[in-house]
């Protein structure tokens, strides 16, 4: 009785929220106090061969990978140089333990790592990849601005060349199959979205809405005069509606959004070098020194911006 009372309130709420477009509910808040309540650091080998070590939460604690104060501090170890033969640099990989579906995740982050050879990402991941689909909110490499931000899933995905957005459209095919897994890609014009910009600005905030029918992201740097109330104040409840137009737009034209996302852990990393940092073409044309893996092994002091630093992280369903 009271679960099918519970279940018509439920559903009137959903179809409520369908009906009304972007209104949301703080379901999780992330900050210093819950992170290791919410997040496990995953010690696993890094499938993009970056010259990394993902450590445990045990190793991350001793060597400072973690620091939880008044922010969730995240970083690689940059205390000294590493051995050539040994597996990597210490950092780290970290996964939400909860997953989710239709929902807004908001990262309110004062500091992002850069640095010749860092590749970090804020994401997100289903099961079984890439059939659960993969969506990159920030992503980047060797201190290149602007953010990137990418679907990746399988066959029969592909996105609009042109669409309401104010990034810009790279390949419009998110099979993981095609054009060398770039997956359907758009780039920021606010250079201030990625690596020392983003910093010497303070940072910022970035949003991602997944429903059934689209998934959007938009990035507000600390000062920007647009940043929507309910974002900057960690409101209690968040209308996107609100939030003007996305910097990247994926709608469902071709692609059902449905059956190519599965439920989706949040994965926050920082790897080095790797497919993609450390392409030749990528890391020299950045105008970085000697090779990605001998700079990573020999020059800590190069790597002292290798670190997350987040306010907190909030979840809306
Ligand atoms: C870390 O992040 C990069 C960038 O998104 C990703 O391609 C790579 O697979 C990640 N590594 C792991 C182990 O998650
Ligand atoms: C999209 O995929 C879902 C889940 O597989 C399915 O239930 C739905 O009918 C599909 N929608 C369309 C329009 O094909």
């Amino acid at each position: 009785m009271q679960f099918s009372v519970a279940s018509v309130l439920l559903s009137t709420l959903l179809a409520a929220r369908t009906a009304y477009g972007g209104t949301y509910s703080l379901s999780d808040t992330i900050d210093a106090g819950s992170f290791l309540d919410n997040f496990a650091f995953q010690a696993i080998a890094d499938p993009t061969h970056g010259r990394v070590n993902y450590v445990d939460l045990q190793t991350a604690q001793s060597e400072g990978i973690i620091t939880l104060g008044n922010t969730i501090r995240l970083s690689a170890d940059v205390s000294g140089t590493i051995s050539a033969s040994g597996p990597g640099r210490d950092s780290f990989r970290v996964q939400s333990n909860k997953q989710y579906t239709t929902h807004i995740a908001v990262f309110n982050v004062d500091h992002m790592p850069h640095g010749c050879g860092t590749w970090p990402a804020i994401w997100e991941l289903g099961a079984n990849w890439p059939n659960g689909g993969e969506v990159d909110i920030v992503e980047g490499v060797n201190d290149v601005p602007p953010n990137r931000m990418t679907l990746h899933t399988s066959a029969g995905c592909t996105m609009p060349a042109s669409r309401d957005e104010s990034g810009t459209p790279l390949q419009n095919d998110c099979n993981v199959a095609v054009n060398s897994n770039a997956g359907c890609g758009v780039l920021e014009n606010d250079p201030n979205s990625y690596g020392p910009d983003f910093n010497s600005n303070g940072g910022g905030w970035w949003a991602m809405e997944r429903t059934s029918d689209e998934i959007k992201i938009w990035f507000w740097t600390r000062n920007d005069a647009n940043t929507p109330s309910d974002i900057k104040n960690g409101a209690s409840s968040v209308n996107t509606d609100n939030w003007g137009r996305p910097d990247a737009y994926f709608p469902n034209t071709d692609c059902n959004i449905s059956s190519h996302f599965s439920p989706h852990n949040i994965i926050i990393n920082l790897t080095f070098c790797g497919d993609w940092a450390g392409s030749s073409s990528a890391y020299s044309s950045s105008g970085c020194p000697d090779t990605c893996v001998d700079y990573v092994n020999n020059n800590p002091a190069g790597l002292i911006n290798a670190f997350f630093e987040f306010e907190w992280i909030k979840i809306y369903e």
